[in-house]
C-alpha cells in the first residue's frame, strides 16, 4: 500500500509503542488520526511532528472503555479525513494478578478496553470504508500468549482473544479489508518501573539476549502495510522468547 495520502487511526498514540508507530507512519506520508485518552501532550507532539513533515494530522480524545466514545471517535475521524484507510488497535491496559486474584471487575475492565473496544472499532471502521477502497487493520497483541503462565491472567485472556478475533475478522472482512496482528515480546519496562534492569532480564529469558524497542514494532507494522497478500497473520516479534 502506498501510504502517502492514506489515513490511519492509531489508538493510544500519545505514548511508547503507539507513539513510535504513529511517527513511522507520518514519515511515510500517512495522514494521522491520533487517538489518546490521558496523554494529550504526547499525541499533540506527534501531530506537530507530522505537520512539520507536511502530513495532515489531528488528535482525538476518547475513553475507549466506553462504546459510545469509541463509536464517536471513528465517526469524527472519518468525517474529518473523508474516510479512514487503516486502523491500528494499540491501546490496552495491563492489569496484574493470577486467576485467583481476578475479580469480575478486573475481568470486565480488561475486556472492555483490550477486546471489546478493538472489536467495536473494527466494525465501525469497516462500515465507514467507502465501496471500492481497500482497508487494513492491525491489532497489537502480545507474544506472552504463546507461553502459558498464570500471571496477568485477565490480560493474557484478552490478548488470546485478540489473536482469535484477528483470524475471524480476517475471514469475514476479506477480500476488501485485511486484518493482521503484531505480537510484541519485551519492548520496554513496565510504565512506572523504568528502573528495571532490562539487559539482565534479556540475558535470562530472550535467546537474542536483548529486548526490543517501539521502533521495531513500528517497522513490523509498516511491513504488514506493505504486503498485499497477507491476512490473518500474527507476527511474533519477541527475540525468540516464545520458542
Ligand atoms: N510495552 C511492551 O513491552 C509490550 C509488550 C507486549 C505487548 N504490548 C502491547 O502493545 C500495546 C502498547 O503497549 P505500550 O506499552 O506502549 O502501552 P502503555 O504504555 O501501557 O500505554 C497504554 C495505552 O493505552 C491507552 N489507554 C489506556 N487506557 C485507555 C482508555 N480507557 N481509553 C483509551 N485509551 C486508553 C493509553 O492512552 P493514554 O496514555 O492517552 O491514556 C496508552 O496509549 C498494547 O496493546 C500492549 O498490550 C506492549
Amino acid at each position: 500500500m502506498d501510504l502517502a495520502g492514506k489515513t490511519a487511526l492509531v489508538t493510544g498514540s500519545g505514548v511508547r509503542l503507539g507513539k513510535a508507530i504513529s511517527r513511522a507512519l507520518a514519515e511515510r506520508g500517512c495522514q494521522l488520526a491520533l487517538h489518546y485518552n490521558a496523554s494529550a501532550e504526547g499525541a499533540e507532539e506527534i501531530r506537530e511532528y507530522a505537520r512539520a513533515l507536511g502530513v495532515k494530522a489531528e488528535t482525538y480524545r476518547a475513553d475507549l472503555s466506553s462504546p459510545d466514545e469509541a463509536r464517536a471517535l471513528i465517526q469524527s475521524a472519518s468525517v474529518n479525513f473523508g474516510h479512514l484507510d487503516i486502523l491500528i488497535n494499540n491501546a490496552a491496559i495491563y492489569l496484574p494478578g493470577k486467576g485467583m486474584d481476578t475479580s469480575a471487575d478486573i475481568l470486565e475492565k480488561q475486556f472492555r478496553l483490550n477486546l471489546f473496544a478493538p472489536v467495536l472499532l473494527i466494525r465501525e471502521f469497516a462500515s465507514q470504508l467507502p465501496e471500492g477502497f481497500p482497508g487494513k487493520v492491525i491489532n497489537i497483541s502480545d507474544a506472552k500468549v504463546f507461553r502459558h503462565q498464570p500471571d496477568h491472567f485477565a490480560y493474557r485472556l484478552t490478548k488470546a482473544a485478540v489473536n482469535e478475533m484477528t483470524l475471524m475478522f480476517a475471514l469475514e472482512l476479506a477480500p476488501r479489508i485485511t486484518v493482521n496482528a503484531v505480537a510484541p515480546g519485551v519492548m520496554l519496562p513496565l510504565a512506572g518501573r523504568e528502573d528495571t534492569d532490562m539487559q539482565a532480564l534479556a540475558e535470562r529469558r530472550i535467546p537474542l539476549k536483548r529486548v526490543g524497542s517501539p521502533e521495531i514494532i513500528a517497522q513490523n507494522v509498516l511491513h504488514i502495510l506493505d504486503q498485499d497478500f497477507m491476512t490473518g497473520t500474527i507476527i511474533r516479534v519477541d527475540g525468540g522468547e516464545g520458542i
